[in-house]
């Protein structure tokens, strides 16, 4: 435990469950003010009741990344209680639907990992840029490196999140606010159950010890596991006939 997290606000999107759910209570623990917002608040109820049980401090906002009134609502209750948002960690996110071909399969994908994004940005900026500080986090993925043929979509919602963050990244550090683009390998939380044996899988509370430590050095880039970074440093760099061989044998899956 350091000072470093004492009385910050952090706003989370998808903090019912998963990464998301992980990092608010590694936060909470750490001395930090946790926002939690996702749609089901039966659960944020529970994240929040272990917070304060050892000593944190939580509020329940429930709401829907594609709707920007529920973002803008939850920044105003944190305002009102705790003065401002300090740091948002765009993690909200899904990898279904899956289907490629229906584009309003794609459109509701992309409403959630990208646009759902984009909406929690617009909500707090106005307040980071009042006080002249804060730190933007995304949680993309190592997907995000090719167009992976098992989630089209997916993979294109993380690489359109991830340049969209780069680009903030340069656009905001004028304004004194930093931002962190963080690119997971796989994570054993609800996202990758029934999907077998993932290699250099993380627990949740593994990942959530990983994105604080690299929120607490303002790192530009968080990426980890470190043999699946390797892998995906290197599959990046396979040439295309390569590349279509041996990602095309992995079948695509079905749920
Ligand atoms: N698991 C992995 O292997 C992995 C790898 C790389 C990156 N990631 C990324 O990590 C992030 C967290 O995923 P996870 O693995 O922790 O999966 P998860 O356990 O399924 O968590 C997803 C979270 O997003 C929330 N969410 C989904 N749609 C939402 C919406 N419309 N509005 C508000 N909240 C919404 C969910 O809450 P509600 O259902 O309550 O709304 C839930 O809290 C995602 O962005 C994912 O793409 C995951």
């Amino acid at each position: 435990m350091n000072g470093f997290w004492r009385e910050r606000a952090v706003l989370i999107t998808g903090a019912s469950s998963g990464i998301g759910r992980a990092l608010a209570l590694e936060l909470g623990r750490h001395g930090a003010r946790v926002g939690l917002f996702a749609r089901r608040a039966e659960a944020l109820e529970a994240v929040a009741a272990a917070i304060t049980a050892a000593g944190g401090a939580a509020l329940v906002l429930p709401g829907d990344v594609t709707e920007l009134a529920h973002l803008t609502s939850a920044v105003a209750r944190m305002d009102t209680e705790w003065g401002g948002v300090d740091v948002l960690v765009a993690n909200a996110g899904v990898a279904r639907p899956r289907d490629p071909f229906d584009p309003e399969a794609v459109a509701a994908l992309m409403a959630v990992n990208f646009q759902g994004a984009v909406n929690a940005v617009g909500a707090v900026l106005p307040v980071m840029q009042r006080r002249g500080r804060g730190h933007l986090v995304a949680i993309s993925s190592l997907a995000s490196v090719r167009g992976f043929p098992q989630g089209p979509a997916y993979s294109a919602s993380k690489a359109a999140l991830s340049t969209y963050f780069e680009a903030l990244r340069v656009r905001l550090r004028p304004y004194g606010i930093a931002v962190t683009t963080v690119h997971p390998g796989f994570v054993d939380t609800e996202m990758t159950q029934g999907a077998g044996r993932l290699p250099f899988m993380v627990t949740a509370e593994r990942a959530a010890v990983i994105i604080r430590r690299g929120m607490e050095r303002g790192k530009s880039t968080v990426n980890f596991p470190w043999p699946a970074v390797l892998a995906m440093g290197l599959v990046r760099r396979l040439p295309d006939g390569l590349f279509d061989r041996l990602v095309g044998r992995v079948p695509p899956r079905q749920d």
